[in-house]
């Protein structure tokens, strides 16, 4: 009996040794310490060994039995250590949905405007938003002392240039760059960015964008402005939308008006202001030689911001410059 209790001892150490694996490992653990192993069928053999035996051989058994006990425990943690770490990959799991980019609602409406105008015959010109003064200014009949270029509504660099440079605060700079780089007739727009020191509130931001047009030609008249704007507006905001001009001041132009569109809002017909136009002032066209007794022209300026709130109903500008994806994923 005690020769038995040996080699079951060994072979079950030594089939322990090679379970490898948790199925394994518990196969060994039914064949020899389970409810009916061979450990529990040596147990029953007890009562039929001769009483004066009986001493040792239990005591055996019970070394046996620890033995075998304690090294399965020792055999199960070691397999557990062994076990791949980390997070195991479920092939049958969905993927992760790819995020489809869009344009932001800003540059789809620089383009829709951009397009409208391009079918009705306007260029695109473009000018740097980093600018001089002389294009920002001077060359606007904007001279040095007048109000619109106090350093609290500029943001102006500090450097040592021959001229002081600032952020343009209008894209009215590109009509004097391209009245500078082409002779009449001309008929242009140009979109982009422009800053101001404005504190950031729902309607104000210190960068925003406008659209400027510029056309220049023979016996252009305040005709060809309103014209070109309505047309702007039934293409851009449907056929029923009107325009309205209103006097107003701006040192580049002469007549000036403020104007406005008659835009569908969800549903109804609003007057909303949009920017100002004009025709290009003497002053202006003579400082990029261009005679003015020869050629007139129209200007008009509109804020791309208000146009994209308006249409979309957005109410706070600040949220177009958040880039909060959930946001932006609307438009
Ligand atoms: N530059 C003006 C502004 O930012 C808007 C403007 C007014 C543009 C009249 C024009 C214009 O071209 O003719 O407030």
């Amino acid at each position: 009996m005690l020769d038995a209790l040996h080699s079951l001892e060994q072979s079950a150490l030594a089939e322990l040794a090679a379970a490898g694996n948790p199925d394994a490992l518990e196969k060994w653990r039914i064949a020899f310490i389970g409810a009916n192993g061979q450990l529990k069928n040596a147990m029953a053999g007890l009562k039929d060994v001769p009483k004066d035996l009986k001493p040792a051989v239990g005591k055996r058994l019970n070394e046996v039995k620890s033995a075998l006990e304690s090294a399965y425990e020792t055999r199960k943690s070691a397999l557990a250590s062994h076990a791949p770490s980390g997070p195991t990959v479920d092939l049958t799991e969905p993927g992760l949905p790819v995020g489809l980019g869009r344009r932001h609602v800003l540059s789809r409406t620089i383009d829709e405007i951009v397009d409208v105008f391009g079918r009705m015959g306007f260029a695109v010109a473009d000018g740097p938003e980093l600018e001089d003064e002389h294009h920002n200014f001077n060359a606007l009949n904007i001279p040095a002392g007048h109000p619109a270029r106090d350093p609290r509504d500029n943001f102006y660099l500090r450097g040592a240039w021959a001229e002081r440079l600032l952020l343009r605060t209008q894209t009215s700079t590109v009509q004097i760059r391209a009245m500078e780089a082409q002779k009449p007739p001309l008929k242009v727009v140009a979109t982009g960015r422009v800053y101001r020191p404005d504190a950031h509130d729902a309607t104000h931001y210190s960068m925003f964008h406008q659209i400027e047009g510029l056309c220049i030609d023979k016996g252009i008249s305040m005709v060809d402005l309103k014209t070109a704007l309505l047309q702007f507006a039934r293409a851009y905001f449907g056929p029923d939308a009107e325009v309205r001009l209103r006097p107003s001041f701006f040192p580049f132009t002469e007549p000036s008006a403020e104007f406005d569109m008659k835009m569908r809002i969800r549903g109804n017909l609003q007057w909303v202001e949009l920017g100002g136009c004009g025709m290009v002032d003497p002053n202006v066209l003579e400082a990029v030689g261009i005679d003015p007794e020869v050629w007139t022209g129209y200007a008009f300026g509109l804020g791309i911001e208000r146009i994209a709130m308006r249409r979309y109903g957005i109410a706070d500008i600040r949220w177009l410059f958040e880039n909060d994806a959930r946001f932006l994923r609307q438009f």
